[in-house]
């Protein structure tokens, strides 16, 4: 099994429910008002919300419009961290987990790719949906319990604001008319 397949291949995190919730309250604690940290904690918030969306659709065009919105908002937010923060992370001494951040989220790529290929409405679609949530799920948790936290604490203090307006705008940049501004106007 390559390490792409092993990233996507437990449905449930190793983590639990619990940890995974204390390590996203410390980030909050960790976080001011609209710097980088609590803008990618609202991303995290609004692509669980995204999942769950996708699962309970009980018709196919349903289930493509969820899964449409899922790709868009996990491919926006992903490519922001991935030109902004893994580099932050990687300059600021920790190389070795802006580099299994990327590895992560090649794998999720790969694994909506494939989703965009299968019938929505079957059981492996169900399944691989599965997959990739609960990799999701453990890739938050490590960046909300420990990346993150590393990057608050030792990228200086006066390029903390760089990070913030740069991640804004790669995330804006991407999602265009879908950025969270025009989410819930009703389309
Ligand atoms: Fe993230």
């Amino acid at each position: 099994m390559s390490i792409l397949d092993k990233v996507v291949a437990a449905v449930t995190p190793p983590e639990s429910d619990e940890t995974r919730a204390k390590a996203r309250q410390e980030a909050r604690a960790a976080a001011s008002p609209g710097d980088w940290l609590s803008m990618a904690l609202d991303h995290h918030l609004a692509i669980e919300g995204a999942f769950a969306e996708a699962r309970a659709a009980r018709e196919p065009s349903a289930r493509r419009t969820a899964q449409k919105k899922l790709a868009t908002l996990l491919t926006g937010h992903s490519m922001a961290e991935e030109a902004v923060l893994y580099p932050a992370i990687a300059q600021a001494g920790e190389k070795a987990h802006a580099i299994l951040a990327y590895t992560e989220q090649a794998a999720a790529k790969m694994q909506m790719a494939a989703l965009e290929e299968m019938d929505p409405m079957s059981e492996d679609y169900l399944d691989k949906l599965g997959h990739l949530e609960g990799a999701v799920k453990h890739h938050v948790y490590e960046e909300e319990g420990t990346w993150f936290i590393e990057l608050k604490k030792k990228a200086p203090a006066a390029d903390q604001p760089k990070i913030t307006d740069r991640f804004k705008e790669q995330f804006e940049r991407y999602m265009g008319v879908d950025s969270p501004k025009t989410w819930n106007d009703g389309r």
